[in-house]
């Protein structure tokens, strides 16, 4: 079967920065290690008061699209999936299409365009619906172009208000791709939940620790799913797992657990025993307390291992790079993950061309998807390209002030008209309404 995948990505962050320890703790009467050490995030961005959904898609295209000397009529598919969407009709898509039109030759007339939405896992699900489109022999050549773009506030107050961000990650799916082929082999986990949902209101309502435990246990039967199409997995098989990361601390314990998961009946487990003992097994107990009493036990003496340490050190945390700078950013979260671990592998010289990742989705509502995908022989000169860092580090840094302005300028109910904190150069800026109440945007040399 002909390798398909991603052959392409980039990524725009919103171009201010909130510091969180340093501005939103002191503000909330917080320790900043609860945001450094707890939730593991450094900073969110946010989007200037001149971008939303449609320029930091269309950045992300506008630049994939240069960079690799695609035309319009190389693409026969545009996928944006987000959960921030303005228009009950009008997709993300059609916005994007045409900003791109405006500033390459030809057009997208003849390219199939949506909107996908399941909370933060529509990105992955656009992936996929473009790797089937194009398995399917339905692509005429052409390539499909998947855009995850969010702006991830929460209401004033909310204790979801600790984890916001907003960006977007475009990527270019194809045959032969240079960056990752993905398997077919899939699992799901997914059932009707109430953790995070937004009925036709801006922000979201969040029963926040439920969405903890509604990640953990979907990700759980998503990883049951995927082992009984595709074997067992091992953890010596898997170079990185990038998973949906809401913010670090969340992968923290989605690692813990899929670590207990793989290591159950193998070698490693039987080396780890002299140390800590075997796993429990829920068989060995009479009630399910005392069970959950032992794994709780064996869970906190496998966090203290150098084993644990090591793989989660090689494995998870170079997947956390880039969301410790950016907070979540929904759909594209598990995308950007992926990236910070391939940025990781670019930094240390490793040789990851054949190597598998294992990428972990997840979408409040409640689904979790899991697949593998195989790193191609270009990634490096892929992952050479991107200019993430001087995005990091040219964003504009909010002063409690600029925050409370900037949260209330994008509050759909708030009629705040403000001044950017910074010039736009090279990019889509959003540029007023027109007389049905579209959106209207322009680029700014
Ligand atoms: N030093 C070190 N650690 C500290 C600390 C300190 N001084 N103070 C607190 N912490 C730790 C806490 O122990 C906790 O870690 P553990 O869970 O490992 O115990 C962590 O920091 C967070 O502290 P709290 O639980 O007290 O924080 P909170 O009450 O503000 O709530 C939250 C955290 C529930 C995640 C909240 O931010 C929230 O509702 N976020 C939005 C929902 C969300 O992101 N859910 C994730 C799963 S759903 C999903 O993934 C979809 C999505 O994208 C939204």
């Amino acid at each position: 079967m002909t390798a398909v995948g991603i052959d392409a990505i980039e990524v725009w962050t919103g171009n201010l920065k909130l510091d969180l320890p340093g501005t939103f703790a002191p503000q909330k009467g917080e320790d900043p290690e609860k945001y450094t050490k707890g939730l593991g995030l450094n900073a969110s961005s946010f989007p200037d008061s001149y971008e939303d959904i449609v320029t930091m898609g269309a950045n992300a295209a506008y630049r994939l699209m240069d960079r690799k000397g695609l035309e319009p009529k190389d693409i026969g598919r545009i996928d944006v999936a987000t959960e921030s969407a303005f228009d009950n009709s009008k997709p993300v898509s059609t916005y994007v299409a045409g900003c791109l039109e405006g500033v390459f030759d030809g057009d997208f007339h003849h390219a199939n365009k949506g909107e996908r939405k399941f909370a933060c896992i529509a990105g992955t699900q656009s992936l996929d619906d473009a790797c089937n489109w194009i398995r399917a022999g339905r692509n005429r050549g052409r390539g499909a172009l998947v855009i995850a773009t969010d702006t991830a506030l929460y209401a004033r107050g909310d204790a979801g208000e600790a984890t916001q961000g907003a960006g977007a990650v475009a990527m270019y799916i194809t045959e032969n791709p240079s960056l990752v082929e993905l398997s077919t082999e899939q699992g799901y986990g997914s059932a009707d939940e109430t953790d995070f949902l937004k009925p036709n209101q801006q922000f979201p309502s969040v029963d926040g620790k439920r969405s903890v435990q509604v990640y953990l246990a979907r990700m759980r039967e998503a990883l049951e799913d995927y082992e009984s199409v595709a074997g067992d997995v091992h953890p010596d098989d898997i170079a990185f797992i990038p998973f949906h990361t809401p913010f670090p601390g969340m992968v923290r314990k989605a690692g813990m657990l899929g670590y207990r998961h793989i290591t159950r009946d193998t070698a490693i487990e039987d080396d780890l025993a002299a140390e800590i003992g075997r796993q429990p097994r829920e068989e060995a107990f009479d009630d399910e307390a005392a069970y959950h009493d032992a794994l709780r036990e064996y869970m906190s003496a496998l966090k203290g291992t150098d084993r644990y340490a090591d793989w989660y050190g090689s494995t998870i945390d170079p997947t956390l790079t880039l969301s410790r700078e950016v907070g979540n950013w929904y759909t594209g979260s598990v995308h950007l993950a992926r990236v910070s671990a391939l940025k990781h592998g670019l930094e240390n010289e490793l040789e990851l061309a054949g190597e598998r990742v294992l990428v972990g989705s997840y979408g409040s509502g409640a689904q979790a998807e899991i697949h593998a995908e195989t790193i191609q022989d270009g990634w490096r000169e892929e992952i050479a390209a991107l200019n993430i860092d001087e995005q990091l580090a040219s964003r504009y840094e909010l002063t409690w002030a600029d925050y409370e302005e900037i949260h209330d300028a994008h509050n759909h109910d708030m009629d705040v008209d403000i001044e950017p904190r910074t010039t736009p150069e090279a990019e889509f800026v959003f540029d007023g309404w027109g007389p049905m109440g579209e959106r209207k945007y322009r680029f700014v040399d």
